[in-house]
């Protein structure tokens, strides 16, 4: 199928997800690959081109992150980045000089005219670099392509072989032109057709699924996430009735998930929907636990339980749909303890007994979330479902602390609700990470009308993030915040006091618990 592809072999550096995304973004797909992947695997799945990821790695090291020498020897185009330039003119004979301190940041360069990396890009450019070592001498059969004050060799070419390499990095938008850069070696050095299109995808996925599935019957545990919806979609467009989702509703759900969910799957688009109302399990599992660690424990193992009652019942069901995404199959590499790897595995549904013997199906693995987006745009999901925010697994369970009972599960469905309608009319709202309520495990004086009382206290949590690793809580006007409090206290009998989170992450997290 992927003749048309850019291998990416991954060294370690924090941007090789970026080189990935960029190459997609102009329609032609690549694959990270670990940076030992043999000569021989590559000859068979016939890249159009190879790029060699940077890293933090110094090509002195003892243990530093070779790549077979042999994939030179392949006759497919090489781009090495960074690490991946100081490792190729390392490979092929070149000189590299070791660096006596890091240079890091913005830097001009000037092109050298005729390299085809460089065409329709101005001779003068501001690049990202990030190295110790630099290329001292060229390989045999290199040339200059690009230098700047401190580095003689910002970038170098071997036309003939169809090499290139690029002391800075490309993939970043601190480059001037990068994507043009990439551009040009995807189109004019690598001859990539650029036909990869998320249209396309979906049409050769359900042909795919059709393909491996067959008459049989396939289950698939639905989330109400964005990931499992979308598998949802795709395998149901494929085999309809054969498709049966299982939605476990534990209790800890969003206010009005459930009907949600029922009404998007099974009214709109016709699905086979099992909605299995496990509340009462799971409250008396969690009967008096307070330990929030339990708590997550206690609500994975009955989500198993009930899940694999459930799918015992299909017993004409050979298949298991998760909704595994490219993040979560990427093969990370280690390069600071050689090469070793680590294959980050996820289950959706980890832990199912081994006499179930499901085969998996996996149709988002070649994915990033993004482009996951964007296949259930194309396939008409709605888009609340599709620009949800994070919503953990443990759900309400880990946002009520102490102990969870289903009062205190209305409780905070009420007034998450509240907190979710006054956040969403904010201009803003769609770059806020996550907003939620928090239910406390204390209790606090208030007075409401002549009567003292002494109820809940309820904590709002706003964040802004990129990829929930930091966080910083969101400036909310103090409006919002008003009409939220006013809103939770007059509306919700059981809290009355509300409080507003100001802590960042780290060393604060996210969630509470
Ligand atoms: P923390 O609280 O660690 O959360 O700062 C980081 C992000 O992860 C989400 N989160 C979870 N997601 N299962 C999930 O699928 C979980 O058990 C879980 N715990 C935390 C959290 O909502 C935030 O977006």
């Amino acid at each position: 199928m992927k003749h048309n592809w850019i291998a990416i072999l991954d060294f370690g550096s924090q941007y090789t997800q970026l080189i990935a995304r960029r190459t997609r973004e102009q329609h032609v797909y690549s694959e990270i690959l670990p940076f030992n992947k043999t000569a021989e695997y590559l000859r068979e799945r016939k890249p159009a081109g190879i790029i060699l990821s940077g890293g933090p790695n110094s090509v002195f090291e003892e243990f530093a992150p070779q790549c077979d020498p042999a994939i030179f020897e392949l006759g497919i185009p090489v781009l090495g980045i960074c690490y991946g330039m100081q490792l190729t003119a390392k490979t092929l004979n070149g000189v590299v000089k070791p660096g006596t301190h890091r240079e890091y940041g913005q830097t001009n360069i000037k092109t050298i005219p005729g390299c085809k990396l460089f065409d329709n890009v101005p001779e003068q450019l501001s690049v990202w670099m990030s190295h110790g070592d630099q290329v001292a001498e060229l390989p045999a059969g290199f040339m200059p392509a690009a230098e700047s004050d401190s580095c003689p060799f910002a970038a170098m070419r071997n036309p003939e072989s169809k090499f290139y390499a690029l002391q800075f990095h490309p993939e970043v938008v601190h480059t001037q032109h990068g994507k043009d850069i990439l551009h040009n070696f995807l189109f004019k050095v690598c001859e990539c057709s650029g036909d990869w299109k998320l249209s396309s995808f979906i049409e050769d996925t359900i042909a795919a699924i059709k393909k491996q599935v067959g008459d049989n019957e396939v289950i698939l545990g639905l989330s109400g996430g964005v990931d499992s919806s979308v598998v949802a979609a795709l395998i149901h467009k494929a085999i309809g009735k054969n498709l049966h989702c299982i939605f476990v509703d534990n209790g800890l759900l969003r206010y009005g998930e459930d009907v949600q969910v029922k009404e998007m799957f099974e009214s709109k688009l016709g699905m086979d929907l099992h909605v299995i109302n496990a509340k009462e399990q799971f409250y008396s599992a969690l009967k008096g636990e307070e330990d929030p660690e339990k708590k997550r424990k206690i609500i994975g193992r009955e989500f198993i339980e009930v899940f694999v009652n459930q799918a015992r019942r299909f017993k004409d069901s050979k298949f298991l749909a998760q909704g595994t995404i490219y993040p979560d199959v990427i093969e990370s590499v280690n390069p600071m303890g050689g090469p070793s790897e680590t294959i980050k595995s996820h289950h959706n549904v980890g832990g199912l007994p081994e006499d179930l013997n499901f085969e998996l199906v996996e149709p988002l693995r070649e994915l990033f979330k993004d482009e996951v987006r964007a296949v259930g745009r194309e396939m008409g999901l709605d888009h609340e479902l599709l620009d949800r925010q994070p919503f953990p697994g443990p759900g309400m369970g880990v946002r009520i602390l102490g102990e969870v009972n289903a009062e205190r599960v209305n409780l905070i469905q009420q007034a998450d609700m509240r907190v979710q309608e006054e956040m969403m009319k904010l201009p803003n709202y769609k770059e806020i990470w996550q907003n939620f309520a928090v239910l406390l495990p204390v209790k606090s004086v208030g007075v409401m009308g002549d009567q003292r009382t002494y109820e809940n206290v309820c904590a709002i949590r706003s964040v802004d993030s990129i990829d929930a690793m930091t966080a910083d809580w969101t400036r909310i006007p103090y409006e919002t915040l008003a009409r939220m409090s006013n809103r939770i206290i007059n509306e919700v009998r059981g809290i009355n006091r509300v409080v507003y989170d100001i802590s960042s992450k780290p060393p604060a997290t996210i969630e509470w618990e």
